[in-house]
């Protein structure tokens, strides 16, 4: 099934890219206008837009649950009030200023849980590191996300940008020729976003789980039968920062329900 609808967009996307309107990588902003910007939930059916309007309903919410629980426990709350998170975490991906590593807010909870608390790290997409992933970011839910390029994250951002534009795979497709190019396309049922990644983590059906960006990362890879890299990989938090910045004016929808 999965299969079906990625070799049917194949069929309509291959005659696109001659005629695509923004692939080059030189292009001065994103390819996508600022008045046409849309998040997932456009693209989403009736019923899963009241499930993600409904916080009792939403799946999602039982990970934000589990994630307040276990910041409340497992020694956060040495060091962190149980303070208002949305700011400083809207802040991520962003250099490290201890170590100058690129971190997303999974690289920050890991390093406090190693450095600070000298716990073993979560895997990247345990219910542990879901959870308090979901928590602190649905402190924001519903404010718009802005996020600047400062001088320390330009390399990233300009390796993200790269990368968004670079064609892949066996089905030798750049993620903006799907995401900047034809998205609104239907192909059976789905629809093809912007890519944004104001919702993650998500929780998708056929997922049946929440998952995060970098799980979807991996996802469109295989899609266009590309290697994947891992969560967590340089390439994919370098992604991440180009596609916070492609997605700033969105709103926070922590934790959002996709197809
Ligand atoms: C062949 C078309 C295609 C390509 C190429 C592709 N994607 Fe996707 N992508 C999809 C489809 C289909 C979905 C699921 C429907 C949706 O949410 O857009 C999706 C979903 C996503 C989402 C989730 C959007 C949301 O609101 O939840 C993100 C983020 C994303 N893709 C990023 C990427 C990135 C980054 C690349 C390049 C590495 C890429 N995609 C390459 C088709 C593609
Ligand atoms: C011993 C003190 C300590 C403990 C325990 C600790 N942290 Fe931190 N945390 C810090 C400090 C200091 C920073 C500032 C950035 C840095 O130096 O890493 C920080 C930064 C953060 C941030 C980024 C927000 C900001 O204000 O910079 C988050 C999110 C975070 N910690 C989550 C957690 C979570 C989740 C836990 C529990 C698993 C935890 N921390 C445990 C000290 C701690």
């Amino acid at each position: 099934m999965i299969r079906a609808v990625w070799v049917g967009l194949i069929f309509i996307l291959a005659g696109c890219g001659e005629q695509s309107k923004s692939v080059s990588k030189d292009a001065p902003d994103f390819g996508i206008e600022p008045g046409e910007l849309k998040s997932g939930y456009a693209f989403i059916s009736k019923d899963s837009q009241a499930l993600q309007n409904d916080d009792f309903g939403n799946p999602g919410f039982l990970w934000v649950e589990k994630g307040a629980q276990l910041f409340g426990t497992s020694g956060c709350l040495d060091c962190h009030k149980s303070e208002d998170f949305s700011g400083p975490v809207s802040a991520f991906p962003k250099r490290h200023k201890a170590t100058g590593a690129l971190i997303n807010l999974q690289g920050q909870i890991n390093y406090c849980r190693s450095e600070r608390l000298g716990a073993a790290p979560y895997a990247y997409e345990s219910e542990a590191m879901l959870g308090l992933v979901s928590f602190l970011k649905n402190q924001g839910a519903g404010r718009q996300l802005n996020y600047d390029i400062s001088p320390d994250l330009q390399p990233h951002f300009n390796a993200g940008k790269d990368y968004f534009y670079q064609r892949r795979g066996q089905l030798n497709l750049s993620c903006a020729q799907c995401h900047d190019d034809n998205w609104g396309t239907k192909m059976r049922g789905d629809t093809i976003s912007q890519g944004h990644i104001n919702g993650f983590p998500t929780f998708r059906n056929d997922w049946q789980t929440l998952g995060s960006a970098h799980r979807r990362f991996q996802a469109c890879n295989a899609g266009v039968r590309a290697q994947q890299s891992e969560l967590g990989s340089q390439v994919y938090l370098q992604l991440e920062v180009y596609l916070k910045a492609r997605g700033a004016g969105l709103k926070n929808e922590t934790p959002s329900i996709r197809r």
